[in-house]
């Protein structure tokens, strides 16, 4: 994850804090009222902040409370729902979010001319009370009995003057607060100058770019901070009747967001054409493609496509290759070591189903079978530029006896079989390669399922389920937290 990202994260985290504190004591400081501040610093109260306009159907929201147990800041984000995912109002958030730091900008400037103000008059205050203290004390000395009169007037006013004391010290616990918080302010700025120097130029092309780049990346931060456990799959929806009984579709999880191209394979052998359609519309309501010929057959359902390109199984081999949609060309190819092929290790239905490749949050996985591991899935992180494995693990589950597996998140899910009543059974965690038997139905409309993969951008399930290819939304448990590696 780029260091951008986590400024984002620090910059939002600091903004809900900074916007609280703002709304609560600001008004106080910089509207002519000369009542004391009641600030509670570094308190562990709850200060739940919604940080952008209040719609949670269109905006991010983050949600801070001030610490959890251990000191760190708890953060909570609300994503917008997927539907409501207009560029419009990511640039309108952007703009509201600068308009707001400009905001706070000038009020800060406006309560630090008034500390400062207010801090020297206190000030010359301080040392006029403390001059007359002083001058009493001598009068008391030297002319013990000759200004009784005096005396008295002076210790009247001097009386009159004394409760103003604790006010003083309290102006000057406040002008503490207000240097504090304008260092924060320096830093969030200089953050945001960072950002800005980022989003750089006033070109509105130039801007635009930045700022989807910038959206692009702060969803995937999101969607990364947002992982979580399976914890449900809804009622399928028939997207397309088509094809064969095998076959396997998908979008790509990191093209641009005007990029909606569907990408289908019919078959699990004898088959190179790659049908391109150029929206999801385009492939419910017509028959308008574009072939790509790929220069091997694929073998099995398990391909991907994953930036542009496309990593398949060639046939009767356990070789993978990326090849790339654009230029045409095989960009990388390179030997899946150990992998059983040709029907050794397939998925229960069969269909030379050894290799499947897969995308989540995390990147680019293979998932299949090994002597070594005695015909149990091994699951390989691999890198999408050199097709090298980057880890791998082993888990006990026999390839043979699963029927499709998935990952989210770092996590391989497996069900049960391809026909009839079919249920997500078994996780096997990367992140602390532990596993556990679980409990997820779902339904097998058409009763054979020959695909099942995870798109993290849509954070569905694309299936091909005999002929037909249908979708699946999943239900992720998640808590949120700031302030971690990710
Ligand atoms: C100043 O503070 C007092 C006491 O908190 C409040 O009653 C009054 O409305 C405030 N005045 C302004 C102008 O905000
Ligand atoms: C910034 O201040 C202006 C003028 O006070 C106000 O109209 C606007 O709503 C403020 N913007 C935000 C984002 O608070
Ligand atoms: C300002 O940023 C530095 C480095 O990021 C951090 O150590 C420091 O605590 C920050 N200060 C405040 C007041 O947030
Ligand atoms: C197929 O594509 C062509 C050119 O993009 C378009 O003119 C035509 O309307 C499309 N046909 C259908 C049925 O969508
Ligand atoms: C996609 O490919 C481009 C270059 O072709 C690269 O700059 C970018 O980092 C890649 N994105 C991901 C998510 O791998
Ligand atoms: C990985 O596991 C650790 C310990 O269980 C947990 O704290 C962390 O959040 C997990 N990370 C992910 C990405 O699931
Ligand atoms: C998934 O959820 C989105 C947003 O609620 C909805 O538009 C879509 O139809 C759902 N898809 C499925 C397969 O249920």
């Amino acid at each position: 994850m780029s260091v951008a990202i986590l400024k984002m994260g620090v910059v939002l985290s600091t903004m809900a804090m900074i916007t609280n504190w703002m709304s609560q004591t600001l008004p106080s400081l910089v509207g002519l009222n000369a009542t004391r501040l009641s600030i509670t610093t570094g308190g562990t109260a709850d200060r739940s902040t919604g940080l952008l306009p209040a719609n949670p159907e269109e905006s991010w929201q983050v949600y801070s409370s001030a610490q959890d147990t251990e000191g760190r800041c708890v953060c909570t984000v609300v994503a917008p729902q997927q539907t409501m995912c207009s560029r419009d109002a990511r640039t309108k958030q952007l703009r509201q979010l600068l308009e707001k730091v400009q905001n706070m900008t000038q009020s800060i400037e406006v309560l630090d001319q008034r500390t400062q103000r207010d801090l020297q008059y206190v000030e010359r205050m301080e040392v006029q009370l403390r001059g007359l203290e002083t001058k009493f004390k001598q009068v008391e000395d030297n002319h013990k009995q000759n200004i009784a009169r005096q005396y008295k007037a002076i210790k009247a006013k001097m009386e009159e003057l004394r409760p103003l004391i604790p006010v003083l010290e309290e102006y000057k616990a406040d002008a503490k607060l207000v240097l504090q918080f304008k260092e924060e302010l320096q830093n969030l700025t200089s953050v945001l100058n960072e950002l800005q120097e980022e989003i750089g130029a006033y070109d509105y092309e130039e801007l635009q770019n930045r700022l989807s780049n910038l959206e692009e990346r702060l969803r995937a931060c999101m969607q990364k901070l947002a992982c979580g456990k399976l914890t449900g799959i809804s009622d399928p929806i028939t997207i397309k009747t088509s094809g064969s009984r095998f076959g396997s579709w998908m979008t790509d999880p990191v093209a641009p967001e005007d990029d909606t191209r569907v990408w289908y394979m019919d078959g699990y052998h004898n088959n190179r054409f790659v049908r391109e359609y150029k929206s999801l519309y385009d492939f419910m309501n017509s028959e308008n493609f574009t072939s790509h010929r790929l220069p091997h057959p694929w073998s099995g359902t398990g391909q991907v496509v994953y930036n542009g390109s496309i990593y398949f199984n060639k046939f009767q081999s356990h070789t993978i290759i990326k090849f790339d949609f654009k230029t045409s060309v095989i960009s990388k190819s390179r030997q899946l070591d150990y992998a059983g092929y040709n029907n050794m290790y397939h998925y229960s239905w069969g269909g030379h189903s050894d290799i499947d490749l897969m995308v989540d949050e995390g990147g680019l996985w293979a998932v299949y079978a090994t002597n070594q591991n005695a015909g149990n899935i091994v699951i390989s992180k691999l890198n999408p530029n050199t097709l090298q494995i980057i880890k791998s693990w082993t888990t006990n589950h026999p390839k043979r006896s699963a029927g499709e597996a998935f990952m989210i998140c770092g996590t391989l899910y497996v069900t049960n079989g391809y026909s009839g009543g079919t249920k997500v059974y078994y996780a096997f965690s990367t992140n602390s390669s532990t596993y556990e038997y679980i409990d997820i139905p779902f339904q097998n409309k058409y009763s054979h399922i020959s695909m099942l993969d995870y798109n993290p951008k849509d954070r569905a399930l694309y299936a091909w389920n005999n002929g037909h290819q249908v979708l699946y939304n999943v239900t992720l448990f998640h808590v949120i937290r700031s302030e971690q590696e990710s």
